[in-house]
């Protein structure tokens, strides 16, 4: 029976044992998905008894990446690029890491809003561990004009200088002017989500073809997306990324690639 987890500090909000749990069923396989908090200081060594304790594998969030990736010997392209691991697996042995984030953020776009990557330019707001999958993501597809915008515009220099040309950062007040000619505007910040503060940006400025996504999911419709919405403009919410991002990691371990279906979306919704 293969066994996966996920780990995170906290972790008990995560909806991926409810993800993993519904494709385990619906396939008719036996194994297992389990949410395990653990702490920092504890992460190096749970990580090093996962193989005599039969796992084959798991799903890492906050705060967590990082650390992963440090104690992977091998990474997929996209964990080298980003510095973070989100999945990890074994191959002969070995502690294999890869980052499923960038995948997720295209696959849902491919999936709801064919056709978005003829667009060529965007605004990204946010320079944490998620606007980082989200540049690459975009660098991947040809996006040749991504701004980001940061609070901390150290944070969106740093990004910009490791994606290299045709990346550049930009201060948080520069928005206005930045939206003109973006194509996509991705929010990557925790602005908006439950809990936090609200941040709205106004995007009465935006290009009246520009579509609007972002990666906060709960609520399902941000501030954001709000506006976006009042604004006329398409809008992507965030939930979608979720459920692809672990469509690899679930194929890895149990070894059937699954199906995000609208029966998985109204599981999780069911549950927010
Ligand atoms: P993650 O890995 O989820 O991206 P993170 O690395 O903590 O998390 O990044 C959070 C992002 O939200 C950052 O871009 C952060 O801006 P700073 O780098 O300036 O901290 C942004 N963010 C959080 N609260 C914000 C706020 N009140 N206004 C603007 N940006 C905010």
């Amino acid at each position: 029976m293969a066994r996966a987890f996920v780990t995170g500090l906290p972790i008990h909000h995560s909806r991926s044992p409810l993800i993993h749990g519904y494709w385990l069923k619906k396939y008719g396989l036996v194994g297992s998905y389990q949410a395990i908090e653990i702490a920092p200081e504890g992460f190096a060594d749970f990580v090093h008894s996962l193989q005599g304790n039969g796992y084959a594998g798991g799903n890492v969030t906050i705060p967590h990446k990082e650390s992963a990736f440090a104690l992977c010997t091998r990474h997929d392209e996209a964990a080298e690029d980003i510095g973070a691991v989100n999945t990890l697996w074994f191959e002969e042995g070995v502690l294999c890491g890869g980052n499923t984030d960038a995948y997720g953020f295209v696959a849902n776009l491919d999936a709801v809003s064919p056709g978005w990557d003829r667009r060529k330019s965007a605004l990204v707001l946010g320079a944490g561990g998620a606007s980082r999958a989200v540049v690459y993501a975009l660098k991947q597809r040809g996006f040749d004009d991504v701004r980001i915008v940061n609070r901390t515009v150290d944070r969106a220099r740093e990004l910009a200088d490791r994606f290299g040309t045709g990346i550049s950062s930009h201060e948080w007040r520069a928005i206005p002017e930045l939206l003109k000619g973006a194509e996509l505007i991705v929010n990557t910040t925790s602005l908006g989500m439950e809990g936090k503060e609200d941040g709205a940006v106004d995007l009465s400025l935006a290009d009246r073809d520009a579509l609007v996504t972002d990666i906060v999911y709960v609520p399902l419709q941000t501030p954001l997306l709000k506006t976006a919405r009042v604004c006329g403009l398409e809008t992507v919410d965030g939930l979608g990324m979720l459920l692809h991002q672990a469509v690899p990691g679930f194929e890895r371990w149990f070894g059937v690639r699954p199906d995000v279906t609208p029966e998985l979306r109204t599981l999780i919704l069911a549950d927010m």
